[in-house]
């Protein structure tokens, strides 16, 4: 309850805080200076409810003389400066001040009263007022108009390395005005350094990293939802967003803040690093929670012209050719330094008066589109039309779409010249269309044709060259493919070939599943999800089976999807709902599972009747088995399987009350098309995502961890993740931890079980359940280590930390998935401590 109390502490101070500025009376409030006025250093102004101050500041403890003029978020201050006036020409002593003149707006005078600093601001008048609004922004307006459009000078259109909620970035290309940011020189030194950030518009918009004169790292062209290499962007468990302009006068975009989503600003720091900063109130620090360039494939063009670069373990860049493509050069490939690129196997047969040629296309599937900056985009065409004028076109060498918004192909194009540069895998990235010479299909023959002249002498060297070269070709084939599920699934697997199993599995026909789930007829439904509809069914030799319908939306080929179902099927555990047979018919996908009498978990435990069923004992059991089957997929497999969704709904228990994980693999054989809403949808289900996950989209076994505790918590306790008031806390977790860190864990536990409860084992399970959702997820121990806690009593369990927490606002408490799309109010807050 002191949780509570300090919840009410803070809303007072706050609602004070509001009252005193709204409350100002006559007379100069402190976030205005009116004309004539003027502030000197140590005096500052306030924005009206106190959250932003302007003042004279010195970055450096060692060089205290400099003084600069600045606006800081006031929570934490001048460690945080957002903006500054005199950045190239500091003060030399605290003499400053800064005057509010009726000619040219505002001026920062030195001691012996030289303009430092002016804001040039045109219009300005006896009637101009300078004040620091609450956004942040510095504005020169006329005293009785208060509109953003009378604005006669504004600090958001001349950004120092911040970006804050509200400000534009980009270029108006009428008027030339640009909003970019720029570095610092250092961590202490405002001065201008090295970075500058800003919207490139040759091409598709862009976001460009320059270091000096060079590119260091693109977030990729626009494709009218996202930056092609920042597909996060587009989640819909967004804290902020970005409002993109892409007219003929304007690329712009505004950075806006979803409701409740703490302060935010995006920094571009002094090593060209952007991060994107949350400030935590309870704790009071500045928490990095996403940052770019992330990996060394986002370093621009690191893999030279038509490479292809991948991360495979996120130290070092691992470059390939596309297919068709050889290293240029072997030998400084086989150093790892790949930037003089790759070069076509067979040259491209374009006729060259550019009527009639047989070259193909060949998909690269997922990835970051290349730099744009010489391509020629036609917003027009369809990509029919694209391809067609990119065959007819010699200089053409690849085409994509070039905005992905609305059904199909997309609309308009892109049609690179010459060649390609800094393309990259990317989970959801998108397809790049590659030209290639028709001859270029049978590669080895073209290899063996090359061996037969070549006298003996030199024969040893070129095979060991080409030895190099295929060694190359195969690995950049196997990594395509590992790619391909790469890109769809976010993971790599153990190295194992496609297409290479003798196939078990059955392919039953569509004619015999139609007849046995009476032509899929509602009452044979068994339930819908995210994925589609499953029907009970009982197929031509007796055997009673339930029957997933896949939603249309799966991007994959027949091929791909039959691959991944082999696969999928020879994962077999107890714990895990055993896959029979699957049927590919047109464009329906239906895979066939064993039929599981008992219902899913969530309509025992979330149910005042069915509750009661569940005893502990047998709640336990559900707990160590759903702990077994996530260990089988995470390691004892050949695959490492990420569920991704795991929850309660998706844990079916079987006549003897024994759980089994279904729909696991789902992502694998959905394919990539997670922004594509609710049926399409391979993401987590709010509650049981973790906070990486559902806020950068970084994922790993680790979040299965995270849902698994969450799934632990709600089996102890008969709660809902999903509950927005649980127990006068904002959710579950809150709730959790409340009882847990006042020693009262065991009023967790659920009253129906109150006769056959051992609180000794429930205790434990809420203590490992906690651990599991913690907030990092190197914090979180790995599922192995989970079920040696579970079944081992003797095993010491650690002490888990204050988790974070989401809590959601606007939740609809639907028992199906798709509710989760609807969800976009949400605000992260952190339980307060009560001691
Ligand atoms: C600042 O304002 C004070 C009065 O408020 C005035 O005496 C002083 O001369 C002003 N300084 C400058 C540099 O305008
Ligand atoms: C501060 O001092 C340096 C060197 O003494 C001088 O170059 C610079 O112009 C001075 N700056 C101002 C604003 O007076
Ligand atoms: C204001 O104008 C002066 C003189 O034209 C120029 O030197 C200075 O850089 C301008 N200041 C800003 C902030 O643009
Ligand atoms: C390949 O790269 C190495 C090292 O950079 C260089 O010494 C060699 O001359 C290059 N070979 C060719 C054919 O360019
Ligand atoms: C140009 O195109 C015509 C008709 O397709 C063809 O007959 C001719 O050989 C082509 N010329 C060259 C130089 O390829
Ligand atoms: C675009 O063309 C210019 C001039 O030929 C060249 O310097 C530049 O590298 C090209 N950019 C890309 C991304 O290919
Ligand atoms: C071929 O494509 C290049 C670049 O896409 C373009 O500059 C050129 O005008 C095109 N040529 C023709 C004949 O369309
Ligand atoms: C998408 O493109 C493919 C070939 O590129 C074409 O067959 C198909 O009809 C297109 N679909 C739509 C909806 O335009």
């Amino acid at each position: 309850m002191a949780v509570l109390n300090l919840v009410a502490l803070i809303f007072a101070t706050l609602l004070l805080l509001l009252r005193r500025s709204s409350g100002a009376g006559a007379g100069i409030s402190s976030d205005t200076l009116n004309s004539g006025g003027n502030i000197t250093d140590g005096e500052t102004l306030l924005s009206a409810s106190g959250s932003f101050t302007l003042g004279f500041f010195s970055p450096s403890t060692t060089v205290p003389t400099k003084r600069y003029l600045g606006i800081w978020f006031t929570a934490s201050g001048t460690d945080a400066v957002l903006w500054v006036a005199n950045r190239d020409t500091p003060l030399n002593s605290s003499s400053g001040v800064l005057v509010m003149s009726s000619r040219v707006g505002l001026r920062l005078l030195d001691g012996s009263g030289q303009t430092a600093w002016s804001s040039n601001t045109t219009g300005a008048s006896a009637s101009s007022v300078a004040q620091l609004l609450e956004s942040g922004n510095l504005v020169v307006r006329e005293q009785s108009s208060s509109a953003s459009a009378a604005f006669q000078w504004q600090s958001f259109d001349h950004p120092s390395n911040t970006l804050l909620a509200g400000m534009r970035f980009g270029k108006n290309l009428k008027t030339g005005l640009e909003w970019s940011l720029t570095s610092w020189r250092a961590k202490d030194d405002p001065a201008t350094g090295a970075y500058r950030r800003v919207m490139d518009t040759r091409g598709l918009p862009d976001i460009v990293t320059w270091q000096g004169s060079a590119k260091k790292y693109r977030a990729g062209p626009w494709n009218g939802r996202w930056f092609s290499g920042v597909p996060e962007m587009d989640s819909q468990y967004k804290l902020f967003y970005i409002q993109m302009v892409d007219g003929p006068d304007e690329v712009t975009y505004v950075l806006s803040i979803t409701a409740g989503t703490p302060f935010t600003r995006i920094v571009l720091d002094e090593v060209g690093k952007v991060q994107v900063l949350l400030w935590i109130p309870s704790s009071r620090v500045w928490k990095e929670f996403t940052w770019l360039p992330r990996d060394a494939c986002d370093d621009y063009a690191s893999c030279g012209v038509f490479g292809l670069c991948n991360v495979d373990d996120a130290s070092a860049p691992s470059c390939s050719c596309a297919v068709g493509f050889s290293p240029v050069n072997a030998s400084e490939w086989s150093r790892k330094a790949a930037s003089g690129g790759c070069q076509r196997d067979v040259p491209l047969e374009c006729d060259r008066n550019g009527t009639v040629t047989t070259d193909r296309f060949t998909p690269v599937h997922g990835v970051k589109l290349p730099d744009t900056d010489n391509a020629t985009v036609d917003m027009g065409a369809t990509l029919e039309q694209c391809r067609a004028r990119c065959l007819a076109n010699c200089s053409c060498v690849a085409y994509a779409p070039a905005d992905i918004r609305g059904e199909g192909n997309g609309s308009g194009c892109v049609m690179w010249k010459d060649n390609i540069v800094d393309v990259r895998y990317k989970e959801n990235g998108q397809d790049l269309y590659l030209r290639l010479a028709k001859s270029e299909s049978g590669k080895r023959g073209h290899v063996a044709t090359i061996l037969v002249p070549v006298m003996a002498s030199v024969l040893v060297l070129t095979a060991a060259g080409l030895y190099l070269v295929w060694i190359c070709k195969l690995r950049a084939k196997r990594r395509n493919k590992d790619n391909l599920r790469k890109a769809i699934l976010g993971y790599s697997t153990a190295p194992y070939e496609l297409g290479d199993e003798n196939v078990e599995l059955p392919f039953v026909s569509f004619e015999d599943i139609a007849a046995a789930t009476n032509n899929f007829s509602e009452d044979n439904m068994l339930g819908q999800g995210g994925f589609g509809k499953v029907y009970k069914g009982m197929l031509p030799d007796n055997k009673v089976v339930a029957i997933k319908r896949l939603g249309k939306g799966s991007r994959q080929g027949a091929e791909e999807f039959r691959n991944e179902v082999v696969l999928i099927a020879k994962l077999q555990h107890r714990n895990l709902v055993r896959l029979l047979g699957c049927c590919i018919h047109g464009d329906e996908r239906l895979l066939i599972y064993e039929y599981l009498p008992n219902k899913s978990l969530d309509c025992f435990i979330f149910d005042a009747a069915s509750k009661y069923l569940l005893d502990w004992p047998t709640r336990f059991k559900i707990i160590k088995g759903v702990s077994r089957g996530l260990l089988y997929l995470h390691q004892d497999s050949r695959l490492t399987i990420i569920h991704r969704d795991l929850k309660t709904s998706n844990i079916l228990l079987d006549a003897d009350m024994s759980p089994k994980i279904s729909d696991f693999g789902m992502a694998r054989i959905f394919g990539g098309n997670q922004h594509e809403a609710n049926t399409n949808r391979v993401v987590g289900t709010y509650g049981y995502m973790s906070p990486e996950y559902a806020m950068d989209g970084a994922f790993s076994v680790k979040s299965d961890t995270y849902s698994f505790g969450v799934i632990v918590l709600e089996i102890i306790s008969g709660l809902k993740i999903s509950l927005t008031h649980c127990k006068g806390f904002p959710n579950l977790l809150a709730y959790a931890w409340s009882l847990w860190i006042n020693d009262r864990a065991t009023d967790l536990v659920d009253s129906s079980l109150a006769k056959s409860c051992s609180y000794s084992e429930a205790l434990r399970c809420i203590q490992i359940g906690l651990l599991c959702v913690q907030d990092n997820p190197d914090s979180r121990p790995l599922i192995s280590s989970v079920v040696t806690m579970l079944e081992n009593e003797t095993t010491p369990v650690p002490v888990p930390i204050q988790p974070m927490y989401f809590s959601y606002r606007g939740t609809t408490q639907g028992t199906d998935e798709n509710t989760s799309s609807s969800m976009n109010n949400m605000s992260l807050t952190t339980v307060l401590e009560g001691r």
